[in-house]
């Protein structure tokens, strides 16, 4: 039985793992941690992870990245593997989670489901012919009017699988309003929808003369986001130190 703490309990997401893991009988939630909201599960829930005494095997987190430090100074001496799931992280709290991969191993992924990562694989595939023949790259993302980042951690994987193919030759571009100018070449143009109630969707467009080849994948539940953090869990659990990805668990 892998022993799970959930970092984030009483969110959105905390709350769909609380439901997903009630019948699992491979894996269980022994503890939370949040500081706001109304516990939904039947286990006990801290503050912050160095105050709870708990014995795990893995922390699955969907709090936001406030909870970083938290989580990174005091995992290290329940041998904790992490899932960390949260998106909006700056580069130096990047680097600070690709530090401890020296001491952790650390799952990673701005979207747990199999679907984009399969499709993160396609669009460098795709990127390295079309971007070579002059093919312009734009995302477009939409989610939920609650999303706090923009654009979202998924469509920043889109660009990074996009940029990966020409040796990150290529920068973002999050808005066109600030300059009059035609469309530079090296670049992947990254825009946000914000509306309703919208679980998240990415459409990878690569534009050229004549044509537009496009991707897209869409959520209709938060539910598959939930369920890979679960898959992850069960497959980090007892891992030695390093990095892990969807791709591993795949
Ligand atoms: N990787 C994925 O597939 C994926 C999918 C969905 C959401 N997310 C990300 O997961 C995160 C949570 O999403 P959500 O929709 O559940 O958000 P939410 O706001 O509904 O829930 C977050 C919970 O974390 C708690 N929290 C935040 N910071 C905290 C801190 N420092 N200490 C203690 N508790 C803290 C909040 O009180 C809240 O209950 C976001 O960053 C979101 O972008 C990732």
């Amino acid at each position: 039985m892998t022993r799970i703490i959930l970092y984030g309990c009483n969110g959105r997401m905390g709350r769909m793992i609380t439901d997903i893991l009630k019948d699992d009988r491979e894996a269980g939630i022994v503890a939370g941690i949040d500081k706001f909201g109304e516990p939904s599960g039947n286990f006990p829930v801290f503050q912050s992870l160095a105050e709870c005494d708990v014995p795990a095997d893995v922390l699955i987190d969907f709090s936001s990245p406030a909870a970083l430090s938290d989580i990174l100074e005091n995992a290290k001496e329940r041998k904790l593997a992490l899932v960390l799931c949260s998106t909006g992280y700056s580069d130096e709290e990047t680097q600070r989670i690709n530090k401890a991969t020296e001491e952790f191993a650390v799952l990673r992924s701005a979207n747990m489901s199999l679907g984009v990562n399969l499709l993160l694989k396609l669009v460098n595939e795709a990127a390295k012919v079309l971007l070579t023949q002059g093919y312009d790259p734009e995302i477009v993302e939409l989610h939920h009017n609650k999303k706090l980042d923009a654009p979202s951690g998924t469509a920043l994987a889109f660009a990074d699988a996009i940029n990966d193919a020409v040796d990150y030759q290529y920068a973002n571009r999050y808005e066109r309003h600030s300059a009059k100018e035609k469309r530079p070449v090296p670049e992947i143009g990254i825009s946000s929808v914000r509306g309703g109630t919208i679980p998240g969707e990415h459409e990878i467009l690569f534009c050229g003369p004549d044509e537009v080849i496009e991707f897209r994948h869409v959520a209709y539940s938060r539910a598959l986001f939930g369920k890979g953090a679960v898959t992850a869990a069960k497959f980090l659990a007892g891992k030695e130190p390093g990095m892990y990805s969807m791709a591993d668990v795949i």
